[in-house]
Order: structure tokens, then C-alpha cells, then sequence
């Protein structure tokens, strides 16, 4: 199992990169990551960029996603929906369609309460490209307020219990 984790923050101190860091330290044994770290680098879209040759970080981003079994995507939300800058990745996708029939997930770590239009504008994205999203991949949870590591993953041992099952449930599906 190889999955690639896509953050929809740019920033530095994310908490949502700091989730898909800690997804990856509790990767079973002989599964593999890829954490995308390219969505600053990317051009805004442009249709007719969208021909060979591709400019080298789409070219980059879509062979990553090829090389991946299943994508999971941890997105703040930003003005009501998910960021621009991973709009413009997903819409880097659509002519290729390397999302097409590819298994995602998604991860919501937004204060309970907030997130609500990042996660269901994520689903209408992700659904258009045509992604199957595994249900039991996905997780709703808080990271408001848990403690970091120096590696800046979280050590919360329900969280990276409940970030551990997502391995599982993509090994199940
Ligand atoms: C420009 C901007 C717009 C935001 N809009 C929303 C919003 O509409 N709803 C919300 O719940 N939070 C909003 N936030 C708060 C971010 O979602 C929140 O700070 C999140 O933790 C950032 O994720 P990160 O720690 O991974 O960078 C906004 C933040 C910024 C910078």
C-alpha cells in the first residue's frame, strides 16, 4: 500500500501537514508515503499549459499520484471552502485524469463546529474528477490544542490510533 498525502495548507506550522506527518510515522510496516509537498510550487491552472510538455511540477504532481494506490487529502477550510492553491492541484488533474477510479480519502481536523464547507466542497471536487472516496478511510476529528513532537507529528495516542485505522481501512478495500 503506497498512499500520497496531499495537505491543502501552505503553512508552515499546518496542523493539517502535521496530520498527514503523523499518518506517516504510523504507517504499518512495509506500506509506504509519499508526503506531497509541491502545492506552492504549482502554476495556476491554465488550459493551455495542459499540453505536452507539461510544465515539470505537474508533471511531478501527476506521476505521484500515478505511483500512489490512494490519495488522502487533510484541507483547512478557506472563506467557506477548501483552499485555491489545492483547487488548482485538483484542477491540474482533471485533463489527465489521474484521479479517475483512484481510491481518496479525506481527513477533517478543523475545530468541531468549522470545516463543514471545505469538507463537502472537497467531496463535490473530488466526485467531478471522478475518485472513489473510501468511506471508512475518512476521518472527522480535532486536532485543536494536542501537543506536537520535534518532528512536528502529534502525539496523541487516540488520534494516532484513529490515523492508523485509515491504513487499515484502505487495506481492506
Ligand atoms: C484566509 C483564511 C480564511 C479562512 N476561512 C475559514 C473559514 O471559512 N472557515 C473556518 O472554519 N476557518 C477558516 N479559516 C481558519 C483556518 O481554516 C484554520 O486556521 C486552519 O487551522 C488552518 O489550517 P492549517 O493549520 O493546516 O494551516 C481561515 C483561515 C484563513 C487564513
Amino acid at each position: 500500500m503506497r498512499l500520497l498525502l496531499v495537505s491543502g495548507s501552505t503553512r508552515a506550522a499546518s496542523g493539517n501537514t502535521a496530520t498527514l506527518r503523523t499518518l506517516a510515522e504510523v504507517a504499518p510496516p512495509g506500506d509506504e508515503f509519499d508526503l506531497y509537498d509541491g502545492l506552492s510550487a504549482l502554476p495556476a491552472f491554465n488550459p493551455d499549459d495542459d499540453e505536452p510538455p507539461l510544465p515539470p511540477t505537474v508533471a511531478d504532481l501527476r506521476s505521484r499520484i500515478e505511483a500512489a494506490d490512494a490519495v488522502v487529502f487533510c484541507v483547512p477550510e478557506y472563506a467557506g471552502t477548501i483552499p485555491g492553491s489545492l483547487k488548482n492541484l485538483l484542477e491540474w488533474t482533471v485533463k489527465g485524469a489521474q484521479l479517475s477510479e483512484k481510491r481518496v480519502s479525506w481527513i477533517n481536523v478543523a475545530n468541531l463546529g468549522r470545516g463543514d464547507g471545505a469538507q463537502a466542497n472537497l467531496e463535490v471536487v473530488l466526485g467531478y474528477v471522478g475518485a472513489v472516496v473510501v468511506g471508512p478511510a475518512c476521518l472527522r476529528t480535532s486536532v485543536n490544542g494536542l501537543s506536537r513532537s520535534d518532528r512536528g507529528t502529534f502525539v496523541d495516542p487516540e488520534l494516532r490510533a484513529q490515523l492508523g485505522d485509515i491504513w487499515k481501512a484502505f487495506a481492506e478495500t
